[in-house]
């Protein structure tokens, strides 16, 4: 794989024209940016997706300094790279291959080919109300247990692409707490329940809890020697899951070069395609393969992954935004900021480069938002009228097929709504009374969607994975791994030993030995 950038983003020239570019005086950014054909220049079609980000606060020169800043990054080499299978993720030696995971079945590599098509089969069989292992017995749901890119990704996919009735027949465990178990469990019977164990490692607490507890709800209700006759595994690791007791048959393999906050489209997956079928669900590949086509050919010029990457670096590294909003007005993607969160901040909130030197700029700015319109009751007055500097992205669908039933006008002021707060955002509101004004001129991108078909969905998460991508090759940091979060997780089985043992386990500092010391003295 080849070095993409021969210096630190902070020393390349385009990273100093950027600076003074945003050092010039406020108006020389004027608040209104030469309208005439902005959205023109800045706004394209890919696939079922409009990507407008005429409102952003970058006029043609940065846009261009942008577009040098992603030549000198080596942008162009790192995507070739990507879909090369090249070690891009360098601190494990590994190809990051989860756009092979969405080729179509012809072009795909036989194991994905073989794996998808098993996929697709269990999925129709449950859809069938039949056990996978096709002896007839009846299932009538489907329980996920998995956390992170095992969760956040199928959840989101079911609820933005399944009708209710199906909808209905997923559930999702992901969380080590009993209320949420009861939760999940409410109303299932063991027997009619498929239990899908989702976990990449096989090795995530949380998981491995949840799955014991299914393991003892369904000993107690079939008996042991039939309690894991319900259990399916989407693992890398197969080993385990037949140590844990699942079937050799109603295990699915996970490709090892397939992060968990990439995974969706590989057997992680299972849920959706009970939910949606197995149309659908290669309906939603093939969104994120043209999305795919998309960012591996077009030039950075018009290549809108890169574009709204290089923007991110323009807004959190020059224009001091520390956090990024996603703003979904649809109901269906309420899920979507969790699923962004995790895609970019356990992929891009990194302070070590890629060449193993700490690094001297800000990466990942904070992402967060919310569902709209509540967020407009919610935190809108922060972004009107705080002090903090951020971005946005509003993302709508044109049109709601299956609303006909329902009075068409709720569309109608989700769409108004949408399209006011980003001009009231850019635009900022000038007033008599100081406590009335909004200083406006903040930056945002705005998704249109066709319609929330999975072709359409598929390509706005393969948008994204491209665009956390991009940006980390702007950054040097490493996209594909996460070593932060395996220190928290360490230090839990201390204190977890210490909560249940004894003689409490060495603890470090004081605060932890009082809280524990406290917890046990009102458990008594
Ligand atoms: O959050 C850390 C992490 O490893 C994520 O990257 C991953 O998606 C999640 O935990 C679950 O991991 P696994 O699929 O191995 O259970």
């Amino acid at each position: 794989m080849s070095a993409w950038s021969a210096s630190p983003p902070e020393a390349l020239p385009a990273w100093r024209r950027l600076a003074a570019l945003a050092a010039r005086p406020r108006q020389a950014r004027p608040r209104q940016l030469a309208e005439g054909d902005r959205f023109a220049r800045m706004s394209a079609r890919l696939g079922p997706l409009l990507v407008d980000y005429s409102k952003q606060t970058a006029d043609v020169e940065v846009m261009d300094a942008l577009e040098a800043f992603g030549r000198q990054s080596g942008l162009p080499a790192a995507i070739a790279d990507l879909f090369a299978g090249a070690e891009v993720n360098t601190t494990e030696g590994r190809a990051a291959s989860h756009t092979e995971l969405r080729k179509p079945l012809a072009a795909a590599a036989p194991e994905v080919a073989a794996t998808r098509r098993r996929l697709l089969a269990i999925a129709e069989a449950v859809r069938q109300g039949t056990h996978p292992d096709g002896d007839g017995a009846p299932i009538n749901a489907v329980l996920h247990v998995g956390m992170g890119g095992s969760h956040l990704g199928p959840e989101l996919a079911v609820e933005a692409l399944a009708p209710l009735p199906a909808a209905r027949r997923v559930r999702f465990l992901a969380t080590i707490d009993a209320a949420a178990v009861r939760r999940a469990v409410d109303g299932l019977r063991p027997a009619t329940t498929l239990v899908v164990l989702a976990s990449k490692s096989f090795k995530t607490q949380e998981t491995l809890a949840n799955a014991e507890l299914l393991k003892r709800w369904m000993a107690d209700a079939l008996g042991a020697p039939a309690a894991l006759r319900n259990f399916m595994a989407v693992t890398g690791d197969v080993a385990a899951a037949r140590a844990f007791g699942v079937a050799e048959r109603q295990c699915l393999e996970l490709p090892e070069t397939v992060g968990g906050r990439y995974s969706l489209w590989s057997a992680v997956g299972l849920p959706v395609a009970v939910a949606i079928g197995g149309p659908a669900f290669e309906e939603m590949l093939a969104g994120a393969h043209q999305v795919d086509e998309h960012f591996a050919a077009a030039p950075l010029a018009a290549n809108l992954p890169a574009i709204l990457a290089l923007l991110e670096v323009w807004n959190a590294n020059f224009l001091g935004a520390g956090s990024h909003a996603v703003l979904p007005y649809d109901h269906r993607l309420r899920l979507l900021p969790a699923h962004l969160q995790q895609l970019a901040m356990e992929s891009n909130g990194k302070s070590v480069r890629r060449d193993g030197e700490p690094a001297a700029t800000h990466t990942a700015p904070l992402v967060w938002g919310g569902e709209e319109t509540g967020g407009q009751h919610a935190f809108h007055q922060w972004l009107h009228q705080g002090t903090r500097a951020f971005s946005a992205d509003f993302i709508v669908c044109a049109r709601r097929r299956e609303d006909e039933d329902m009075a068409a006008a709720h569309h109608d002021w989700l769409l108004a709504n949408c399209l006011a707060q980003s001009q009231a955002l850019r635009a900022g509101r000038t007033a008599a009374s100081a406590h009335k004004r909004a200083p406006g001129r903040h930056p945002s991108t705005t998704i249109v969607l066709d319609e929330l078909t999975p072709r359409a969905f598929g390509a706005l998460l393969a948008l994204y994975e491209h665009k956390v991508f991009a940006a980390s090759v702007g950054w040097q940091v490493n996209a594909f791994d996460q070593w932060g979060v395996e220190f928290g997780k360490t230090l839990a089985n201390a204190i977890h030993e210490s909560l249940t043992a004894e003689r409490p386990a060495r603890l470090e500092d004081a605060s932890t030995r009082g809280l524990l010391a406290e917890i046990k003295r009102s458990r008594g």
